[in-house]
């Protein structure tokens, strides 16, 4: 959450903090700001709240001159998102600025202390008391004020300091993400890999603890105590256009319609020779375990949901899915048996980064499945399994969602060979059909104008109703969480045996209702669910395959999907419901790449 971009070279620093800015604009974007240092007595700010558009603006009347620059996009935690609670935040005598993501957790008592020092605070934010805490600290070193400033301060954070009477750029790291690009007599910091891309694939990743003096040639490691470190330079291999939009009107369309390539990339050499097995590169020994533990938030949750289901069928292995918020402060109990697998686009997110602390601390072997390398999962992880989605720039999860549905189907073929729970006929079938999800997505793509008009139909209802069973209960839980996060229409998910339980009394004839009927061993059952809800005055809007006639009877609406087999049916079935939340979100004029209140990864818990 937020956004951090620096740099010092020879460049316009304005120009690459804004273009990195605009990169990492999906980290938060309550309010966005920029500082920067040329040859005056002091720095130069502006800062807006709202959007960076609105900066962007405001930098037009007021273009702010200078080789090194920091700026930050902001998702509010302490202040409300105003001009004032904007980064960068400044000294009385705009000398020294700092921007900060993350939360200061002592900030209340640190703040008391410095006020009764003489310090006058003009913001509501936790970050203001790192600037003044590294006044009272600096006497002229500004490293060495910096390192004394935190050693005063808890919390997780990741942060950027510049100052007018020094040439550098002072970064660093406790928890939230932080990477250093390099350059040719120029140097770069920020929150993610996006905002470097245009600029240079050379890039070190700070770890927590860490310090960087970022010089225009030279960047020096460190720990907090000031004892130097190492650090490996990483070379990136995504290329600056798969950050771009590429022609689409949004990032998330553009996401959407990536996705057949996505899934030849996860599953990219990883299907051997013979058709019946996975050559997955990890060190973990399948018959080392008896119990499988998923564990991830929001939409990696669900495709854990579905991992649940692929593990216990293909591989025959007791596995739960839990969610990593909840994950520690239920004290699960586990042991060297169980292989807890953690699911993460950005290895960032702190609930599923804490989740996987407690199954290390309990001894449990570890896996993740990651798309972003480098990331703070990636490096306390045992094993990690990528899913090569390449940079996921919208907000609404949809290709890295796709591309974890293909890591679990070849983790749990990979477990079921290796234990053989899983027959020579049984491998070939699943691996034949997931070499044809490519293009079966594809077609289920096609569908869009349908899906387009389904959309106009009922953008301006209140309220949704997913439906799905077994393998596809998480897919409907998907499909509504994406209607959910950009449409703000209120979207719930039930397993379709549950309606009439309780959830069928809110039925009537203003009620959309999705309904994933595709081939399945539940089909008849679902069938009957479904004239249940429709026997209510119910809208049904089927998902169904081709061939099947008697879903128009039950139906207002179908959209057709390729068949596939049932175990692989969640990653051609979700396509459609993507499409469906995207088109309701864009004819109702929404923001569909930055909805309100969301940031892309969440680093506070
Ligand atoms: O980076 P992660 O995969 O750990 O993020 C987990 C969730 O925060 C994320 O999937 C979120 O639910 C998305 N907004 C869903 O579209």
């Amino acid at each position: 959450m937020c956004g951090i971009v620096g740099y010092i070279g020879h460049r316009e620093a304005a120009d690459v903090v804004v273009d990195g800015l605009t990169r990492l604009e999906y980290r938060g974007y309550d309010s966005a700001g920029i500082v920067t240092a040329d040859s005056q007595a002091q720095l130069e700010v502006v800062k807006r709240a709202g959007k960076l558009s609105i900066l962007k603006e405001a930098l037009k009347t007021n273009p702010l001159k200078g080789n090194i620059g920091i700026g930050h996009t902001r998702w509010a935690t302490h202040g409300k998102p105003n001009d004032v609670n904007s980064h960068p935040h400044l000294s009385e005598d705009s000398k020294l600025a700092v921007i900060h993501n993350g939360i200061i957790e002592n900030y209340m008592p640190l703040k008391a202390k410095l006020i009764s020092n003489g310090h006058d605070f003009v913001s509501d934010t936790d970050t203001e008391v790192i600037v003044h805490l590294i006044e009272e600290h600096y006497q002229g070193d500004l490293v060495e004020a910096v390192q004394n400033a935190l050693k005063e301060v808890t919390g997780a954070y990741a942060l950027v300091v510049s100052h007018i009477d020094h040439e550098v750029i002072v970064a660093a790291r406790a928890t939230s993400p932080m990477v250093i690009g390099i350059g040719e007599n120029e140097n770069f910091v920020a929150s993610d890999v996006p905002a470097l891309l245009p600029y240079t694939r050379k890039v070190i990743f700070l770890h927590d603890g860490d310090m960087a003096l970022i010089k225009k040639a030279s960047i020096e490691l460190s720990d907090f105590d000031g004892n130097i470190v190492e650090r490996e330079i990483s070379t990136i291999d995504w290329d600056a256009e798969a950050a771009e939009k590429s022609g689409y009107e949004h990032y998330m369309l553009k996401e959407i319609y990536e996705q057949p390539t996505v899934l030849q990339n996860t599953f990219g050499g990883r299907f051997a020779a013979n058709g019946m097995d996975v050559e997955l590169d990890l060190g973990l020994d399948p018959n080392s375990i008896n119990r499988v533990v998923i564990t991830a938030a929001g939409t990696a949750y669900y495709s854990g949901a579905v991992g649940e289901y692929l593990i216990e069928q293909v591989a025959k292995i007791p596995t739960e899915i839990e969610l990593a918020s909840e994950f520690r402060y239920r004290k699960p109990i586990l042991d060297e048996n169980t292989l807890c697998i953690v699911v993460s686009q950005s290895g960032e997110t702190i609930d599923t980064l804490e989740a996987l602390r407690e199954a290390k601390r309990q001894g449990a072997k570890t896996l993740a499945i990651l798309n972003v390398k480098g990331s703070s999962i990636s490096r306390e992880v045992d094993d990690s399994l990528y899913i090569h989605a390449g940079p996921e720039i919208g907000v609404a999860s949809t290709k890295a969602y796709m591309a974890m549905l293909a890591a679990f189907e070849l983790i749990a073929i990979w477990l079921g060979r290796a234990r053989a729970e899983l027959s020579d006929s049984v491998a070939s079938e699943l691996i034949q059909a997931l070499r044809s999800t490519p293009g079966l997505v594809e077609h289920a793509l096609e569908e869009r104008e349908h899906i387009a008009q389904i959309a106009e139909q009922f953008k301006d209802k209140r309220d949704y109703l997913f439906l799905g069973r077994g393998i596809n209960f998480p897919t409907a839980l998907e499909g509504a969480l994406k209607l959910k996060e950009i449409s703000y229409i209120h979207a719930e998910a039930y397993a379709t045996g549950e309606m009439k339980h309780g959830p069928i009394a809110l039925i009537d004839e203003n009620m959309p209702i999705v309904a994933i009927a595709t081939a399945s061993e539940l089909y008849e059952k679902t069938i009957s669910n479904i004239q249940e809800v429709k026997a209510r005055d119910g809208i049904i809007i089927s998902l169904a395959n081709p061939d099947d006639e008697q879903i128009a009877i039950h139906s207002d609406h179908v959209i057709r999907v390729p068949k596939v087999h049932e175990l692989i049916s969640p990653m051609i079935n979700v396509a459609s419901l993507q499409l469906l939340a995207y088109e309701t979100a864009h004819r109702l004029e929404l923001d569909v790449d930055q909805p309100r209140n969301l940031a892309k990864s969440v680093t506070v818990e």
